[in-house]
């Protein structure tokens, strides 16, 4: 690098570091007047510069800095292979199409089969499924673990079924074991999607190590942000080519681009034909894709947020512990955030679900949801509650393989409140304390 742009990179970063700190120091929290958000971007001057060096760095399509993230995204996980979207929805739906890829052979998802998944849901989980033309079979989820019970699973399946996709929700992980056994048994793919799970642990792995693939979110109500961003991850070879392609526009050819060689990195470009014509291995389609990249910029806050990623795991678990024994006092009226027992479950918690367990006048999920706004405490409903009373998918082909009566209660008295990491112990005790001033009105 030349000396005097070696010189303005230093400058630049300086000025980046001082800019931030200048940024930081305004804002004391006022009870009622600052705004308790539920969740919130975690960064400092470090990412800030890795995105200021990607654009000097002036290629702002995929370059080192996705790929180092990339990787270390893959070691955290514990899988094989990482390829980096521009969105979690992004990474449901490019994992939903490769599954659908004729290199599948007739172990391929065709239009008519059947994904058995839950009603209480997020919808771009969901949305894939139809888009492909594939049929949702919907289960119902448990209070308090929002989760699928694994024992269910019998219930849903049918001569069409081929596959099991949902999420582990608010970070909350699944049995999956016995999901994977279950889908083994029966030769079905199981896709986690793990988008609000970043570091949750069951069995003794990560989550999102278990399926066929899994999927991530880097959107920044999440474990870690690059703005917008997300992954699809997997341990098996042909399904990471096969995710690659339907990113990279359908193309049969795995160049990075970087290549020295004009003959590409499989050293075979001008090798292949296209119905007998010889043609460029660049830009030969085996599948019909999509472009799902995200950019080099976005990518470059990647490293930074893995490397305090371990911090903001424990933040979020020791938060969700407080609220937790704070609200224990309202649990004859209030259904707590609770894990599944016996499966060595360890979330990475996104938020702390509140469940109002009998509504009555004084008492109900909108009457809360509105105190708690009042003072200026963030809330969200759990998501699309039962997405089947949601506008958009009135008449959907679907299966309903039994009552979704508690996905109709959480659409009703569901409400979520923030975990993450920005939230000290004076906006946590505050959170609490607001809850505590409703109960006893209630
Ligand atoms: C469970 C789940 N899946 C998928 C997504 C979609 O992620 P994105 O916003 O990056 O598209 C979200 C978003 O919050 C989510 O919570």
């Amino acid at each position: 690098m030349e000396e005097k742009e070696k010189q303005i990179r230093e400058k630049i970063k300086t000025l980046v570091k001082e800019f931030w700190q200048a940024k930081q120091s305004a804002g004391k929290f006022v009870p009622g007047k600052t705004r308790v958000q539920y969740s919130g971007s975690m960064m400092d001057e470090r990412e800030l510069n890795e995105v200021v060096e990607a654009t000097l760095n002036g290629w702002f399509g995929l370059g080192p800095k996705a790929r180092a993230f990339e990787t270390k995204l893959s070691e955290f996980i514990g899988v094989n292979s990482c390829l980096l979207t521009n969105s979690g929805s992004s990474s449901n739906l490019l994992a939903v199409a490769a599954l659908t890829s004729p290199q599948l052979g007739e172990k391929r998802l065709k239009p008519g089969d059947e994904v058995i998944t839950v009603a209480c849901t997020f919808p771009t989980t969901l949305n894939p499924i139809l888009q492909h033309g594939l049929v949702p079979v919907f289960l119902d989820v448990e209070l308090g673990t929002y989760n699928l019970l694994a024992e269910k699973l019998g219930k849903a399946i049918g001569g069409k079924t081929k596959a099991i996709m949902f999420a582990h929700t608010l970070g909350n992980p699944h049995d999956m074991n016995e999901i994977m056994d279950f889908a083994k048994e029966r030769g079905l793919y199981v896709i986690e999607d793990n988008c609000d799970a970043l570091g949750s642990e069951v069995h003794g792995k990560k989550t999102g190590s278990f399926g066929h693939y899994s999927t991530l979110s880097f959107y920044p109500a999440h474990q870690i942000t690059i703005g917008e961003g997300g992954a699809v991850v997997t341990n098996d070879r042909q399904l990471a080519k096969l995710a690659e392609s339907f990113r990279n526009w359908g193309r049969a050819c795995w160049c990075t681009g970087d290549e020295r060689s004009p003959l590409g990195a499989c050293g075979m470009r001008f090798a292949f034909k296209v119905d007998g014509v010889p043609y460029d291995h660049k830009y030969m389609y085996s599948n019909i894709g999509y472009n799902l990249k995200p950019t080099e910029i976005n990518a470059a806050m990647g490293v930074p947020q893995m490397e305090k990623l371990p911090k903001f795991i424990e933040a979020r678990r020791k938060n969700h512990a407080f609220l937790h024994s704070e609200l224990q006092k309202f649990e004859d009226r209030l259904i707590l955030h609770e894990t599944f027992e016996g499966i060595g479950a360890k979330p990475s918690w996104f938020a702390y679900a509140i469940t109002v367990r009998e509504p009555s006048a004084g008492l109900t999920r909108d009457g809360l949801v509105k105190f708690l706004e009042a003072k200026n405490i963030e809330t969200r409903p759990l998501f699309a509650g039962n997405i089947l009373h949601q506008p958009a998918y009135q008449g959907i082909k679907c299966r309903v393989a039994e009552k979704l009566a508690n996905s109709d209660k959480i659409l009703r008295d569901t409400l979520m409140v923030g975990v993450y990491p920005g939230l000290d112990q004076e906006k946590l005790s505050y959170i609490a304390d607001g809850i505590g001033e409703f109960m006893a009105k209630a």
